[in-house]
């Protein structure tokens, strides 16, 4: 699980879709017709990433913050992302691609629970390339449900608290089955992680792109990607260590 990615292409995108809402206001159109493109968005970007080889790509769907959105708002998305299941699951098998949801699942309307179980279980086998939809997710409840986990856990009697280290801490994460991202991309020209895999973006690069996410198509992803290409991936190292195999 902990490979590191090959030293140009990254292994493991995670994105945070951003600029629905604008794009909506751009057009004169309502800001869920801005949520409706953005599926769209999601469905091409899924088809890039997998012709592109990528290992997982993991998208940021529904924050904890984003139930304070206007109800209907919030049930447009959740319809939305019924539908999204509804008609992906098929493609998901068909093509061999794993689901992973990562978030508070007990708290998302029940149809979508269940959905959502029902595509995790059947895709539970295919290790090609991996879809992690972070839906109610926040870093800062999953660093919480994380140590409460460890304190079961140290309760009884399966985590020795002076030994724990990082690595037993991460498998408590929503993400423990999960390599970190080594690229996250936030579209719409917002400059910030918004609470969005905080733990285990420590090391990966940042790609911030002008693009409000239902413009995000193949060339926008490709762009990424190239720009990725040309970082130089340090780990707090120094370049000079980083070319001694020794070191
Ligand atoms: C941000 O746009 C986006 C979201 C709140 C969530 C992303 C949702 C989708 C892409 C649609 C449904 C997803 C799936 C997987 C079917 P915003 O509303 O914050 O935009 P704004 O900042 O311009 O207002």
């Amino acid at each position: 699980m902990h490979q590191e990615s090959t030293k140009n292409q990254p292994r493991h995108i995670a994105i945070i879709m951003d600029g629905n809402g604008r794009w909506a206001k751009k057009h004169g159109l309502p800001r869920i017709e801005g949520h409706r493109r953005g599926a769209q968005a999601v469905r091409q970007c899924l088809e890039a990433a997998r012709d592109h080889g990528l290992r997982y790509l993991t998208l940021y769907a529904f924050s904890v913050e984003n139930w304070d959105r206007p109800e209907e708002e919030v049930h447009a998305l959740m319809d939305l992302l019924d539908q999204f299941l509804k008609e992906q699951i098929h493609h998901m098998l068909k093509h061999k691609i794993r689901l992973r949801v990562i978030g508070r699942y007990h708290e998302l309307p029940s149809n979508i629970q269940k959905r959502l179980r029902e595509a995790e279980e059947r895709s539970a086998e295919f290790t090609k390339f991996t879809v992690g939809l972070a839906l109610n997710y926040g870093s800062r409840t999953e660093v919480v449900d994380a140590a409460r986990a460890i304190a079961k856990a140290t309760q009884a009697g399966t985590v020795d608290p002076d030994r724990l280290d990082y690595a037993q801490f991460r498998d408590f994460l929503y993400t423990g089955d999960m390599p970190d991202p080594d690229l996250v991309i936030r579209t719409s020209g917002e400059s910030r992680l918004s609470n969005f895999l905080l733990m285990q973006s420590a090391y990966s690069e940042i790609y911030f792109s002008e693009v409000l996410w239902p413009d995000f198509d193949r060339s926008s992803f490709e762009a990424a990607l190239e720009d990725y290409a040309q970082r130089e991936r340090r780990y707090g190292k120094t370049s000079e260590q980083l070319q001694t195999p020794a070191s």
